[in-house]
């Protein structure tokens, strides 16, 4: 609470001429005047007290018990519609896609390549054969990249993986955007292919350099 003498408040103004032109409030009305402003300082209350629920308090007014209101089915947060399955999933019409949604770029290989060396390597090994730090202290060894059945899987399968996990693997979606997810996928394509490749797969000129130095 706080006083103001309105009394000596109002001799300081008129002190100072602030009102001392013909028909300035007298005394009394400038006290009146320094008082209805004191009120109006002090009708905080009904706001501070007004009824309402705080989001996760207890309530009396939902059956549930709880202020926090169920989110409406099909609500998507603002800026996150995923409406590109291909894109977030990786599977169109229940098959996984073959062909990246995102176009390969050397940077995007790079990004991948130090997505995986970040997430991955740890258990898959920087090449990508199984034999990883954490799979060396004891956990389930994954398989190698470079078996038939994974140098045949569709790309859509490892984003399908690094998005849901996979048999003793977690799921990295909360970790990996899906444009990575993406990157790491096409990086290890790259290693797969580094293991299988043919000189035939090779552009012409760079069939000569590799024969010059053999
Ligand atoms: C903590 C260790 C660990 C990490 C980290 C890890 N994985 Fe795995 N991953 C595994 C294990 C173990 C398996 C084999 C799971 C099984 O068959 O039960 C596996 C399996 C896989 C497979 C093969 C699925 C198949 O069809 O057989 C792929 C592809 C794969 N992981 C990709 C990744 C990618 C990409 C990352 C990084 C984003 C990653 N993993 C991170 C442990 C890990």
């Amino acid at each position: 609470m706080i006083l103001i003498n309105t009394e000596a408040s109002a001799r300081w103004l008129r002190s100072r001429r602030f009102l001392s032109f013909p028909g300035a409030p007298g005394g009394r009305a400038l006290r009146m005047l320094l008082f209805a402003l004191l009120m109006c300082a002090s009708c905080r209350r009904d706001m501070m007290d007004q009824p309402k629920a705080k989001t996760f308090s207890k309530s009396s007014f939902f059956k549930d018990g709880t202020n926090a209101r169920p989110i409406p089915p099909n609500t998507v947060a603002r800026g996150d519609v995923r409406l590109d399955q291909a894109f977030y999933t990786g599977i169109v019409n229940g098959v996984y896609v073959t062909q990246s949604p995102v176009e390969l770029r050397p940077q995007l290989l790079r990004h991948g390549r130090e997505r995986y060396d970040a997430f991955c390597a740890v258990c898959h090994g920087r090449v990508g054969d199984g034999h990883g730090m954490v799979v060396q202290r004891g956990f389930p060894q994954p398989p190698s990249f470079y078996v038939e059945r994974l140098r045949n899987a569709p790309l859509g399968h490892f984003f399908d993986v690094i998005t849901n996990g996979y048999g003793a693997m977690a799921s990295f979606a909360t970790k990996v955007e899906p444009r990575e997810r993406w990157a790491i996928a096409a990086y290890i394509r790259t290693l797969q292919l580094s293991q299988n490749a043919n000189t035939s797969d090779l552009p012409a000129d760079e069939r000569k350099k590799l024969e010059q130095t053999q």
